[in-house]
């Protein structure tokens, strides 16, 4: 269901203080807490390959990507990805998961790893990390970190901790 007139933008600093709001309404505080935010807390996100969704002015969405390393093998960390709830089913998740994927492969990153639910972020290629493959450096379920390879065989013979790059 497409009814929203959606504009995909690279975010940009002037966007921090609205997707902070965003992210505190949908997560509030226990998202610190969470074994990716502490991965990216040590770690800027790439405003290159992060982006807002917006009807109009308004800002309805955002995903960020962080760079990280899988053992020595660069990779970006999707997350958070957010929708404001009386924008979600419409389609704008997906199409910021997906030109958040294109532009990273325009920009030569191979690798995309997360932490989230399979049924979901399936449908824009990620699939299950095989146990122990890659180790978060904190609590997760083994099922939900998922990674997208944006070349083929990217993952191939790839392993290790993640860590921020
Ligand atoms: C998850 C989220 C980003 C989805 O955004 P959205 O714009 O509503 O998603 P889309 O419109 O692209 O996709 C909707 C579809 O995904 C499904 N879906 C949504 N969340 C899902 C989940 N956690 N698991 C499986 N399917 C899910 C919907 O049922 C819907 O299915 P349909 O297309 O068959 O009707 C949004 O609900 C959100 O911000 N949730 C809170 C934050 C969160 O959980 N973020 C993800 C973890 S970082």
């Amino acid at each position: 269901m497409n009814d929203v007139a959606l504009t995909i933008l690279h975010e940009t600093p002037a966007d921090a203080a609205a997707i902070e709001r965003l992210n505190e309404r949908t997560f509030g505080p226990g998202r610190f807490a969470k074994t990716a935010y502490r991965l990216r807390e040590q770690v800027a996100h790439s405003l290159d390959v992060s982006f807002t969704a917006r009807t109009g002015t308004l800002l309805v969405g955002s995903v960020r990507l962080s760079p990280i390393r899988i053992g020595a093998t660069k990779a970006l960390l999707l997350g958070p990805l957010t929708v404001e709830p009386a924008f979600r089913e419409r389609g704008v998740g997906q199409a910021l998961i997906e030109r958040a994927l294109q532009e990273a492969k325009a920009k030569g990153h191979k690798l995309v790893i997360l932490v989230g639910d399979e049924p979901y972020y399936g449908k824009a290629g990620f699939k299950p990390v095989p146990p122990g493959r890659a180790t978060m450096p904190g609590p997760v379920d083994p099922a939900r970190l998922l990674v997208a390879e944006l070349a083929d065989g990217a993952f191939d013979g790839v392993s290790g901790p993640i860590k921020p790059d």
